[in-house]
């Protein structure tokens, strides 16, 4: 999204010259903030308006589009190309403004939702990338299912629209991306399952209504983006050049899963090139895959306001009539911005693109609005009508912010005896570092104002005595005050170190060119942990991953949590799992690469395979096999979990047809997509044994490293399930796994393929070889 960062709450302020003038000075009364939906069709004060069968709610979607799109001029269309979409008075249609976001709660970024004193904030769930190291699909959809509700609520006193740009599906494949906090990792299948998840939750109708609307939600950015700003190369400039094999199997899966079983209403263009061509000006990526492939239900936008940079940065064109024609007729229906509101009647006059391509384009933003209801007249009497300030920040959201946290926290070390924290044990605890008192470093980025702030040191003060000490002035941390810091840890019975970074390192526009603890934190922890009389518990808060093997390698440092940006109730949640209230089960979503990583690729490289004729160590868990701090799937629980096989087949054989050329000779791999392929599928069982005396939920990972052909990955997620099993209990797991969609690879034309051999299933420690045949 744009640089465009509105964080003052505003309030709208309707004034009324003319007519109301003299009323004003008699009784001077500012008639504050809309305080009512906004919303078309107002058929009771408006009678006329009941004729028009685009307000006739007993007719379908696509015929009332029809009949309000016929009603329209070409510059009142044009009106309704842009996220400020203009009013239509004789028709009884109000401004609309689409730019709403709700990455991880509602959010004050973007123009169409504010807080003010009826609506003074909304529940702040944890920044994305640990909700996604819960891997509980079912924790996704029910964080956006709140999110829907108090966005409805917000609506309906005025405060919020229908139209949301989350979530972020980008693939976090570098650790620098200062974007990466807000993305569900680097995992392909974990970004799918996140994607259609929460769109769910966001978008699905509570009356079960397929193509009703809670809100409408958007996945962006679509694609092979990642990258902000990195040693002069933006994300206004960046061609992402990208093999066909790796847009097929990493950087399209998320958006395809989004449109497909999320059924979202939205996709976002990048600004970025995709070898060459920008996005939002590829008729291939836009109507050729999302609208053609994937069959996208609704509007595709571009991010703010990437037409114009196309035109102005990239110079792509050589007008700006160019610009627009090209954007519309690439499958742009909405543009963030302005540009398309300029010059889009030059370009229809001029021939460069028929008035027909901007009725599609307007004909899927109506079509959109309609399916949220806003054609249907007044709301307040309508499904969500009687929702309001009151269905904000409830008790039960707030619960579910901690909750997530809880979840979500990843315990990365833990020497034996030293986690969990005896509340009783413990007669003070010293609490040290630049992010052990902060309150909005945990909601990260595209936040909204929080209902209210737990601080890990509120958290942790409100179950044992603590002493604190900041230690740095902030996480820049240029010099560490290491003595005051030194004399609380030497005095205490434990110490808690919460340090990490905030925006002011890796934000939207800055990525980070070294991936360790910044200034002289880590000479702060190693003083301090050597001073310390008791177990030293490393807390580090932050999006990204970070070099901090000098920890991981420090016998002193006995625990080492990472708990991403944990939202308003970060520091409740933290306490929870550093005192036992909570068992941790949250697993990395993303490799922790050591800094000797960053020093040697280069950001602006999207090859996710190794290439040894350059040294290239390739990227993420799939394909990097070379040293790491932590890898993907990582995280300890204070019990021990056990798997075992229950059922698995030996092989599985997927029938071609007599004359296929692999009968005569041999093959490597055949066609995932044959119909001989549709619906083969097995199951795995398997137990997983609870083998301490603690209950906890524990995630069991179904990976696959299928035979070595078309350069395929070393290792791939195929399924995870996240089960919840009693001390000394045991559970029982079944993944159904189809074959050509589950173990099938890209080859490197972009076709997918079921690589024929011994495929070997890991879970854990476990493995069992499967033999693909035909
Ligand atoms: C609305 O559409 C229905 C179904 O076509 C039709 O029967 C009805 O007369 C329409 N209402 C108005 C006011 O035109
Ligand atoms: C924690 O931060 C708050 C707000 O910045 C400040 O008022 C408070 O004094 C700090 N707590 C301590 C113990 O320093
Ligand atoms: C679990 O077992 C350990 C070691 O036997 C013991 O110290 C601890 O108190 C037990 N915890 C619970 C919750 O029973
Ligand atoms: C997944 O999240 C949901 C929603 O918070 C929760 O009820 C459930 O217990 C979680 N599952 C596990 C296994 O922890």
């Amino acid at each position: 999204m744009a640089s465009v960062i509105n964080s003052a709450p505003k309030v709208t302020v309707f004034l009324c010259f003319l007519s109301c003038f003299s009323h004003f000075l008699s009784s001077p009364k500012w008639v504050l903030a809309q305080s009512s939906p906004v919303f078309a069709c107002d058929v009771e004060n408006n009678p006329t308006l009941g004729q028009f069968g685009f307000c006739n709610t007993s007719l379908e979607t696509a015929p009332r589009v029809a009949d309000l799109v016929k009603r329209l001029t070409l510059e009142e269309k044009i009106g309704f190309l842009v996220n400020s979409a203009a009013s239509v008075s004789r028709l009884g249609i109000p401004k609309y403004e689409w730019w709403s976001e709700a990455l991880h709660g509602v959010s004050y970024v973007g123009p169409g939702t504010h807080f003010n004193s009826i609506v003074p904030g909304a529940t702040s769930f944890p920044q994305v990338i640990l909700t996604a190291a819960s891997f509980n699909a079912s924790l996704f959809e029910a964080i956006g299912k709140v999110v829907s509700t108090e966005a409805r609520a917000m609506y309906n006193v005025g405060l919020a629209g229908l139209t949301y740009w989350s979530p972020n599906v980008n693939i976090f494949r570098d650790p620098r991306w200062g974007r990466g906090q807000e993305t569900p990792g680097e995992d392909p299948l974990l970004s799918s399952k996140y994607a259609s998840g929460y769109v769910r939750g966001l978008q699905q109708s509570d009356d079960g209504s397929p193509d009703r609307l809670k809100v409408a939600a958007c996945c962006k950015h679509y694609t092979a983006y990642d990258l902000d700003n990195w040693k002069g190369v933006d994300r206004f400039h960046f061609n992402a050049v990208v093999t066909k094999q790796d847009m097929d199997d990493t950087f399209q899966p998320p958006f395809k899963s989004c449109v497909i079983d999320g059924n979202v209403a939205s996709v976002m263009c990048s600004y970025n090139q995709v070898n060459g061509k920008p996005a939002c000006a590829d008729p291939d990526l836009l109507s050729g895959i999302v609208r053609g492939e994937w069959k996208l239900n609704g509007y595709i936008v571009s991010d703010c306001d990437s037409v114009d940079v196309f035109y102005n940065s990239q110079h792509y064109t050589k007008t700006p009539e160019e610009a627009a024609a090209k954007a519309i007729l690439a499958g742009l229906d909405l543009n963030c911005g302005s540009f398309l509101g300029q010059h889009t009647e030059a370009a229809v006059k001029g021939g460069l693109v028929d008035e027909s391509a901007v009725d599609k384009a307007v004909s899927n933003n109506f079509a959109t609005l309609m399916r949220l209801g806003f054609f249907d007249g007044n709301p307040s009497k309508a499904i969500y009508g009687k929702l309001g300030p009151k269905d904000v920040c409830t008790s039960e959201h707030q619960e579910l912010a901690r909750e997530a946290a809880r979840q979500g926290i990843v315990l990365l070390k833990n020497s034996k005896g030293s986690l969990p924290l005896s509340p009783t044990a413990i007669k003070t605890l010293a609490v040290i570092g630049p992010n052990a008192n902060v309150t909005k470093t945990m909601i990260g980025n595209y936040e909204g104002t929080p209902c209210k702030y737990t601080t890990p040191l509120q958290g942790l003060t409100a179950l044992v005595a603590t002493t604190y000490s900041s230690g740095c002035s902030n996480v820049a941390c240029g010099t560490a005050q290491i003595d005051e810091a030194k004399k609380i840890a030497a005095a205490a019975d434990a110490t808690v170190l919460i340090v990490g970074i905030d925006q002011s390192i890796e934000a939207e526009g800055r990525d980070r060119v070294n991936i360790q603890l910044p200034g002289q934190q880590p000479l702060l922890i190693t003083e301090v942990a050597k001073a310390s009389k008791g177990n030293v518990i490393l807390v580090v808060m932050s999006g990204g991953g970070f070099d901090i093997s000098f920890a991981k390698n420090d016998d002193k440092i006995t625990s080492i949590l990472w708990v991403g940006y944990p939202g308003e109730a970060g520091g409740a949640a933290i306490a929870d799992v550093i005192f036992g209230f909570y068992n941790p089960s949250g697993r990395l979503p993303m490799t922790w690469y050591p800094q000797s990583y960053v020093d040697k690729v280069p950001m602006t490289n999207m090859n996710m395979r190794p290439d040894p004729a350059s040294g290239y160590p390739g990227r993420t868990y799939r394909f990097y096999t070379g040293e790491t701090i932590y890898t993907f799937g990582d995280g300890l629980s204070y019990t021990q979990f056990n798997h075992h096989l229950v059922q698995a087949p030996k092989s599985v054989s997927i029938p071609i047809e007599e004359g296929h050329s692999c009968h005569s000779s041999k093959c490597k791999s055949v066609d995932a997509v044959q119909e001989s392929c549709q619906n083969l599928a097995f199951d795995i069982h398997l137990r997983v044994n609870n083998a301490g005396n603690i209950s906890g939920s524990h995630t069991v990972f179904l990976f696959s490293s299928p035979p070595s052909v078309h350069n395929s990955p070393q290792k791939h997620l195929l399924g995870f399930e996240k089960v919840f099993v009693t001390a000394k209990a045991e559970a029982l797991v079944r993944f159904k796994v189809d074959v050509c969609k589950d173990l099938s690879i890209v080859d490197e034309l972009g076709t997918r393929k079921v690589a024929l051999g011994l495929h070997v299933l890991h879970v854990g420690s476990l493995k069992h070889s499967l033999n693909v045949r035909i």
